[in-house]
């Protein structure tokens, strides 16, 4: 992969023609790839089909001013970073410019230094807008240890669009089974946006009352209905200008989302009780862990707000797909749940970690966690072992384990059955035999027949 901090290509965007030339030439010479766009409509044309590195913009052009440029390429090619130029500075635009996320802010004429600097700015800035948020094992969402773990391939490729879908206002619908991170990732594309500093407000919709769901989503003034004794704010208020987490909406009704649908197309909703409109910016964020276009076929859910609310599509494999990230994740929890419960923490033999990696966690990541947590406050060792894991789990290994291999004879899957019981009843006949429903004469008989050491 190329360097990220190189910058190979640059485009220029300004109505001069001097300018655009003499920053052309200078980058040329620096063996960048220098091309130029005389107007904001003509550069955001371009980066469509040739994405560049840098952009150096202009403010003040004829067609299209240079800010409109920044916000649109800031919303729809997160990657590329943008230095602005102008003629006309002024601090208030530099701050502007700056919150909207440009890198740097050049003042017109500016001397090849200048420029230099400004390069070199960008570079750092490409490593560590993605350093920042990628760290050993996963994904930062807010703080150093507010993590989502992964490094398995599918879950590299979720950081990857979760980084790059951040700083815009798409909305992304989030699907997976249960307990696989859905919540997390809407978090970190929040902590990741340029809303961070504003509310991320999530609403369980299959929690919510039906009868006051309206007033729970919009509001209501002082006397709208009976019970309304005071103005409440909806959570769409509270939420504006922020980010609105809609969890599990495969359960609100057909009704509700008729309403929903209005005010994302209008971007404007009124209280309960009220003629006033209320003007609406907020980030839409959902997240369904069934298949939704199953309910669109059923016609329980709405085919275009599905289509609105999952403008980027994002799907979290189960856990079992992902069996590369298991021991990371065990390692988290385990050093996660020893600090909470001030306890020195613990390791794992590999034959556990194994069986933890094999077995196909149903509830995915968050029974993993429930599960460590319970061997933790029962089990009194310095080392996970196998026999400290619950038996659903080791029970579970064993299915797999015969199943997943050639089919093979009753006779021999009664052999490798024995063998594996007593692997872990650690030779206790006793105890393998009642597993096994049998009495312990006739266990030692088959062991005998098949040569089980
Ligand atoms: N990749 C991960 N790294 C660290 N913790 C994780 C990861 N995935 C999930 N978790 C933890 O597992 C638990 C469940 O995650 P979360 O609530 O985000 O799942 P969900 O998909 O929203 O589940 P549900 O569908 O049941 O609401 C949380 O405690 C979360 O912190
Ligand atoms: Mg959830």
């Amino acid at each position: 992969m190329a360097d990220p901090g190189n910058i190979h290509s640059v485009l220029v965007v300004d109505d001069e023609a001097a300018v655009r030339n003499g920053i052309c030439r200078a980058l040329s010479e620096k063996g960048i790839e220098a091309k130029a766009a005389t107007g904001g409509q003509e550069a955001l044309n371009r980066l469509e089909t040739a994405p560049v590195d840098l952009l150096l913009l202009d403010i003040r052009m004829p067609d299209m001013n240079g800010i409109e440029v920044l916000k649109q390429v800031r919303a729809r090619h997160p990657d590329t970073n943008v230095i602005m130029i102008t003629g006309y500075p002024t601090i208030d635009s530099a701050v502007h410019c700056t919150k909207l996320g440009a890198l740097d802010y050049l003042v017109k004429p500016f001397r090849l230094d200048d420029l230099e600097a400004a390069l070199q700015k960008a570079r750092v800035g490409r490593v560590s807008s993605r350093k920042h948020a990628i760290v050993n094992h996963g994904l930062k969402i807010d703080s150093e240890d507010h993590l989502i773990i992964g490094q398995s391939r599918p879950m590299k490729r979720i950081f990857d669009k979760i980084l790059k879908v951040a700083p815009t206002d798409s909305t992304v619908l989030i699907t997976g089974e249960s307990g696989t991170g859905k919540e997390l990732v809407a978090q970190a594309i929040h902590a990741n946006s340029l809303r961070k500093d504003r509310e991320f407000v999530a609403v369980d919709c299959s929690s919510l009352v039906e009868t006051l769901l309206e007033s729970e989503l919009f509001g209501h003034v002082k006397g709208s209905f009976t019970g309304a004794h005071q103005t409440k704010h909806g959570f769409f208020e509270l939420a504006n200008h922020g980010t609105f987490f809609f969890d599990e909406i495969a359960n609100l009704s057909l009704n509700i989302q008729a309403k929903l649908l209005r005010v994302i197309q209008e971007r404007e909703f009124m209280k309960v009780g009220d003629q006033q409109k209320i003007n609406l910016d907020i980030r839409i964020i959902s997240a369904s862990n069934s298949e939704l276009t199953e309910s669109i076929r059923k016609g329980i859910f709405r085919e275009d707000l599905y289509y609105r609310l999952s403008v980027v599509p994002i799907h979290l494999p189960p856990l079992r797909e992902r069996k590369q990230d298991i021991p990371i994740l065990v390692r988290h929890f385990i050093d996660k749940l020893s600090r909470k419960m001030k306890k020195s923490s613990l390791d794992v033999s590999p034959e556990a970690m194994d069986i933890l990696t094999e077995y196909a966690w149903p509830g995915n990541v968050r029974e993993l966690e429930h599960t460590l947590e319970r061997i933790l406050i029962l089990e009194d060792t310095d080392i996970i072992r196998a026999a400290n894991l619950p038996a659903f789990i080791t029970q579970r290994q064993g299915e797999l384990q015969m199943f997943s291999e050639i089919p093979v004879s009753l006779e021999e899957l009664e052999k490798k059955y024995i063998a594996f019981v007593l692997k872990r009843t650690r030779g206790k006949k006793t105890q393998a035999a009642r597993i096994l429903g049998i009495n312990r004469k006739t266990l030692t008989a088959k062991v005998k027949k098949y040569g089980i050491s």
